[in-house]
């Protein structure tokens, strides 16, 4: 049985299982397995690569590193405390500092012990604690972090922190704190969807705090479910990358102005009834996401779609093609636009007015359909056409040939081709096998996850601006 030890590896190679780990979601424990595992099955030697296969995403300019990077981590008392330990390893495997304060109620859940045990650090949980306010500590935890994260957050907490309350070391904290603040929430659904909370969100979004989550799904208490879930603790690795690489400085987009379109659209029938298609929305948020972490201005404009929005983008939500398309020439002037939305073909001549009734059994005999407009080839020909047109083709045969007419016929720069036929699973999925099509030709990447497509094609747009910026 192979075997390394990842102490004893030289740092040069600690960085790149790191990276490679960050890559595919794991930790580097996890990821060092598995490339033993590949090792014995190859019967070769263990190699780890010295950058991450098979594109480099994980290191991408804009991804910040955590390294020496000061995380406070508030754990406040929900049932998702036990992901905050996952969170903590995360968060130290990627070189990060990671102080924690538990809220009382959170110590029912997880221990102090266990925290410390991960941290290798003091867990602050006292206000009025001789031993650490004798030089007022509450202050000193405020200002010697990079970033706070509170993680769960719960409803209490987030209310605490709209009205400004300071009762605990907690919330006293983050009342004197002149820190970025990113917040994780985790709570029933309908603490979530209460109208306190829904305010008490409002106002710490304009207070300038940052969101990750919470996600849409299952809940502890069976039968419930709905957005509350805590995000994964990747996710709200990667909104830490995020917030740390806002706060170090420029990124290669900014001052650049994206416009993407994503999920499905709905052409009403009548009232109660439309004609849609599988589009999850999964590939055009991840972009869109994407996108804004590189420093882009992004306007999401977004059919009806069941998942959370990506952050830092403005959200457009609309149902018809005809409402999208308006809303993208609204859009414009922009630097780079992709059309990532399945945008049904067509629509009712007319959608009725009350909703269509069966008529001795039988329904209305055929639905008149007529062509929507086609918002890719518009852009692609319009006079204020971004500089950057990237168009989505789904198809279920002939992808490439497909691609390519698309390509020409639309007057885009860039087709992302992708094979949507039902066995791949790709509508609705998280992963995509693509091929970019260019004018110079067609690349067929790896079957990736949705967001490292996003990912590898915003290192793509940020190659495109640097020949751009060079030949000027
Ligand atoms: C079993 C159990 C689970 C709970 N889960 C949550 C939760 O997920 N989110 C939440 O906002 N509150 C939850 N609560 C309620 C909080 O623990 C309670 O509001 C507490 O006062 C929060 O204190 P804190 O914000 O100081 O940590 C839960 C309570 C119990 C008993």
């Amino acid at each position: 049985m192979a075997s390394i030890t990842i102490r004893n590896l030289d740092e040069t190679t600690k960085q790149a299982l790191r990276e490679r780990a960050a890559h595919n979601g794991h930790s580097m424990e996890e990821e060092a397995r598995l490339l033993l595992g590949q090792a014995e099955l190859a019967s070769e030697p263990i190699e780890v690569a010295t950058s991450p296969t098979p594109a480099n995403l994980s290191s991408t300019n804009f991804d910040a590193s955590l390294d020496g990077k000061r995380i406070l981590l508030i754990i406040s008392g929900g049932i998702a405390a036990y992901k905050s330990l996952d969170l903590i390893r995360r968060l130290r495997e990627r070189g990060a500092e990671v102080r924690v304060i538990m809220t009382e109620a959170a110590q029912a859940f997880i221990t102090p012990l266990s925290v410390g045990a991960l941290t290798g650090d003091t867990v602050f949980t006292e206000l009025l604690d001789r031993n650490t306010e004798h030089d007022v500590g509450h202050i000193r935890l405020s200002r010697e972090a990079d970033l706070i994260v509170i993680a769960p957050a719960t409803a209490n907490l987030m209310a605490k922190m709209a009205g400004g309350l300071a009762n605990d070391l907690a919330s006293t904290t983050l009342l004197a704190t002149n820190k970025p603040v990113l917040i994780a929430p985790a709570m029933n659904p309908k603490m979530w969807n209460h109208p306190a909370t829904r305010r008490n969100h409002r106002t710490l979004l304009s207070d300038g705090i940052g969101f990750i989550g919470p996600n849409a799904g299952e809940m502890a208490e069976s039968g419930e479910a709905g957005f509350g879930r805590m995000a994964e603790p990747m996710e709200i690795v990667g909104a830490i990358q995020a917030m740390i690489g806002e706060i170090e400085g420029p990124k290669p987009l900014s001052g650049m102005r994206a416009i993407v379109t994503s999920g499905p659209t709905h052409e009403p029938i009548d009232p109660v009834r439309y004609i849609a298609n599988r589009s999850s929305g999964k590939q055009g948020h991840a972009i869109a996401g994407a996108l804004a972490k590189a420093g882009a201005e992004v306007i999401l404009i977004s059919g009806p779609v069941n998942i959370s929005d990506p952050k830092g983008c403005e959200i457009i939500k609309v149902q018809t093609a005809r409402e999208m398309q308006k809303m993208v020439e609204t859009a414009l002037p922009a630097d780079i636009g992709v059309f990532v939305a399945a945008v049904a073909d067509w629509r009712t001549v007319k959608s009725a007015d009350e909703k269509l009734k069966k008529k001795d059994g039988k329904g209305p005999s055929s639905l008149k359909l007529t062509e929507n407009p086609d918002i890719l080839k518009g852009i692609g020909h319009h006079k204020l056409r971004p500089k950057l047109v990237v168009g989505f083709a789904a198809e279920t045969e002939q992808i490439e040939k497909y691609g390519k007419a698309k390509l020409k016929r639309k007057n885009a720069d860039w087709i992302v081709a992708n094979d949507v036929s039902p066995e791949t699973g790709v509508m609705g999925g998280d992963d995509n096998s693509v091929k970019l099509i260019s004018k110079e030709g067609v690349e067929t990447w790896p079957k990736l996850t949705k967001q490292q497509v996003a990912e590898r094609l915003v290192e793509r747009m940020v190659a495109f601006f640097d020949v751009e910026t060079i030949e000027i």
